[in-house]
């Protein structure tokens, strides 16, 4: 492990590749003197969302984990003309900061954060049959991973994509007698994406700013 060198890496890139920001730079400021955690995606992990999410051609976007709306902004950043995201969010407190912050980007009118436990949220949009979306990111209690998943593929049309946040847990993923709860719901998810005929995925280990972790990615099919 090298955190120094994985920093400098990620400072080298992102400074060359990401044009300084104002509008982020503030949202990430705002969380930071709220007193939010400080576990947002980092900007290449940002612009890696939005470019996936454009490559898609995503125009329905479904984010699980608002925090402060750093991710979201990079998200809606992606939606083209008409398009709108929703991201859910269970604490008061990080749905008003992400508000805020969606606004001064100047995406209120594109983006919800709807407050409550996910797993309601998400029950809720299948019960009223919501338009299905192209983009899902699950991005926030891990032991939840399994349930988010179960909601992702009924919520989600063939050709959309499926990205789930820290799954890597600093290794452990991969020893099958961990009891930490993060650690079974990232293996759970991952049997279940595993048995799902309509689902083809990947994982990626990643290394920077966040130090080590990784995502999965999963395209949906019929
Ligand atoms: N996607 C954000 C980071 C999300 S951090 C970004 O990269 O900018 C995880 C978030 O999930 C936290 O804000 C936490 O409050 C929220 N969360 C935790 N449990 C939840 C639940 N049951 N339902 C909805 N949100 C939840
Ligand atoms: C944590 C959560 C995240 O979504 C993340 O990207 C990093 C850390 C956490 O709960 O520690
Ligand atoms: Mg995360």
């Amino acid at each position: 492990m090298n955190q120094q060198l994985w920093d400098s890496v990620d400072e080298y890139f992102a400074s060359s590749l990401i044009p300084a920001d104002p509008v982020l730079a503030g949202a990430a400021e705002r969380a930071r003197a709220a007193g939010l955690p400080h576990i947002a995606v980092s900007p290449s992990q940002g612009r890696l969302l939005q470019l996936l999410a454009r490559i898609r051609g995503a125009r329905r976007i479904l984010e699980i984990g608002t925090l402060g709306g750093y991710s979201a902004i990079w998200l809606a950043r992606a939606l083209p003309a008409g398009g709108s995201m929703l991201s859910l969010e269970v604490e008061p407190r990080h749905a008003e900061v992400a508000r805020a912050n969606l606004a001064d980007a100047g995406l209120a009118d594109r983006v919800e954060v709807r407050l409550g436990p996910a797993a309601e949220s998400l029950a809720a949009l299948v019960a009223a049959q919501a338009e299905p979306f192209d983009f899902v990111f699950i991005d926030a209690d891990k032991p939840s991973n399994p349930v988010y998943v179960e909601f992702a593929l009924h919520l989600t049309r063939p050709g959309g994509v499926i990205v789930i946040d820290n799954v890597v847990r600093q290794g452990e993923v991969a020893d099958p007698s961990s009891e930490d709860a993060s650690v079974r719901g990232v293996q759970r998810a991952v049997e279940m994406i595993a048995a799902e005929p309509r689902l083809t995925a990947t994982a990626q280990q990643t290394v920077g700013e966040k130090g080590y972790d990784g995502f999965i990615l999963a395209v949906v099919g019929d």
